[in-house]
C-alpha cells in the first residue's frame, strides 16, 4: 500500500491505521519517484484546494498509480468541489480525513477486495481482513488502557474469535505469512503469540469457551506495553540494559492496569503479570517455579518466546518454526516440554 501525503504531523495516524491491512510506504509528492514494490492501493491524504497540491497529486497518482489500481482519496473538506476534484483525479472511493479507524480499515479492505483477490488467491484476502479486524481490536484495547479506560471483555474475546477463525480457515502458515508483513513490533508480536495460541487450543480439542479464552489471554499479555514509549519499542538497534529494564516493566504495568477491573478474571490478570516467568526460577517479575506457574502461563510463555525468536528484527535474523522449536528446546528447564511438544505439533500442522 502507498501513502501520498505532505503531512508529517498525522501521517503516524494513518499510516499505523493502514498498516493494519497492509504494509504501508510513505511518499511525499515533492520527492522524486522510485519505484518500489507494486502497491496494491494507493491512498492520499493531500489538500485539494489549490491548484498546485492538485497538480502534485495528479503527477504522483500518474507514475505510481498502475491501471486497475483502487485510489482511496482522503479529503479535509468534503464539498461538492473537493468530491469533483478527488472524481477528476480517478478516485474509486473518497473518506473525510477524520475517518475513524473502523471506516479507513473496513474501505481499504473492501477497495482491495473489490480489486480482485491478491496473488495468493481469496483465502489469503480472507485472512488478511481477520488479521487487520484482530489487530483493530489490539490498537483500541491498548487505546483504551492508555487512556485509562477499563478494558472492554467482549472486545478482547470478538479479537479472539478473528484470530481463531483464521487459524481454523487458513491455517497457522498463511497467518504468520500475513502477521510478519505488520510494520508495528507490538501489534505483530501479540498478532503472532494469539496465532500461535490459538493454533494450539484448536490443535487440543477445546471447547470454545477455552479456545476463546487461551487466545484472548495470548492478545492481551503485552498490554502493560501500551505505556512503554513507542521509541524503545520499536528501537530499531539492540536494546541497552536500561532499555531493557523499561520494557521488562510492562508485566507490572499491564497487571496493575487490569488489577481494580472486575469484569476480568484473575486467570486473565495472571497472564498478563507473568508470562515471562520460567520454570525454574529465573523469569520475571516475581521469580516464580515450578507448580506456581499453571498450564496456561506455560503455554503462553512459549507462545510467546517463539514469536519473539521467529520476528524480524534490524539486529537480528529471524528464526524459522523449526528452528524456534530447536531453540526453545535447548533451554534447559525453563519451559515445560510436554507443552512444547504440542505446540510443535500444533503449528507444524498449520
Ligand atoms: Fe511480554
Ligand atoms: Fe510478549
Amino acid at each position: 500500500m502507498l501513502l501520498l501525503t505532505d503531512r508529517c504531523q498525522d501521517e503516524g495516524r494513518i499510516k499505523r491505521d493502514l498498516g493494519l491491512v497492509r504494509r504501508c510506504r510513505v511518499v511525499t509528492p515533492h520527492a522524486p519517484f522510485r519505484r518500489g514494490a507494486d502497491h496494491a492501493l494507493i491512498v492520499s491524504d493531500l489538500r485539494l484546494d489549490n491548484f498546485v497540491q492538485v497538480s502534485l497529486l495528479r503527477s504522483a497518482l500518474s507514475q505510481y498509480r498502475q491501471s486497475g489500481q483502487p485510489f482511496l482519496c482522503l479529503l479535509h473538506e468534503v464539498t461538492h468541489r473537493a468530491l469533483q476534484q478527488a472524481n477528476a483525479l480517478g478516485a474509486t472511493a473518497v473518506l473525510p480525513i477524520d475517518a475513524s479507524r473502523e471506516q479507513l480499515v473496513s474501505t481499504a479492505l473492501r477497495l482491495l477486495q473489490e480489486a480482485g483477490p491478491s496473488g495468493a488467491g481469496m483465502a489469503c484476502d480472507d485472512t488478511r481482513e481477520l488479521a487487520a479486524r484482530a489487530g483493530l481490536v489490539l490498537v483500541e484495547m491498548m487505546d483504551a488502557v492508555r487512556d485509562g479506560h477499563p478494558l472492554d471483555k467482549r472486545l478482547l474475546l470478538e479479537g479472539a474469535e478473528f484470530v481463531l477463525e483464521a487459524i481454523q480457515s487458513a491455517g497457522v502458515r498463511q497467518w504468520l505469512d500475513l502477521v510478519l508483513q505488520h510494520d508495528d513490533n507490538t501489534y505483530q508480536h501479540c498478532l503472532l503469540v494469539a496465532g500461535f495460541a490459538a493454533a494450539v487450543s484448536v490443535s487440543l480439542g477445546f471447547h470454545s469457551k477455552d479456545r476463546g479464552r487461551v487466545t484472548g489471554a495470548a492478545l492481551l499479555h503485552d498490554i502493560g506495553k501500551a505505556l512503554i514509549p513507542q521509541a524503545i519499542l520499536n528501537k530499531p538497534s539492540r536494546l541497552s540494559s536500561e532499555e531493557m529494564a523499561v520494557v521488562r516493566t510492562h508485566t507490572q504495568i499491564g497487571y496493575d492496569m487490569l488489577k481494580g477491573q472486575d469484569t476480568l478474571d484473575d486467570e486473565l490478570r495472571s497472564a498478563v503479570r507473568n508470562h515471562h516467568e520460567f520454570l525454574d526460577g529465573t523469569g520475571y517479575p516475581s521469580g516464580l517455579r515450578g507448580d506456581q506457574i499453571p498450564d496456561l502461563i506455560r503455554l503462553l510463555t512459549i507462545c510467546d518466546i517463539g514469536s519473539a525468536l521467529i520476528e524480524r528484527r534490524p539486529y537480528k535474523s529471524p528464526l524459522s518454526v523449526p528452528d524456534a522449536i530447536a531453540e526453545m528446546r535447548r533451554m534447559n528447564g525453563k519451559l515445560d516440554h510436554d507443552i512444547l511438544d504440542e505446540f510443535q505439533k500444533a503449528v507444524f500442522v498449520g
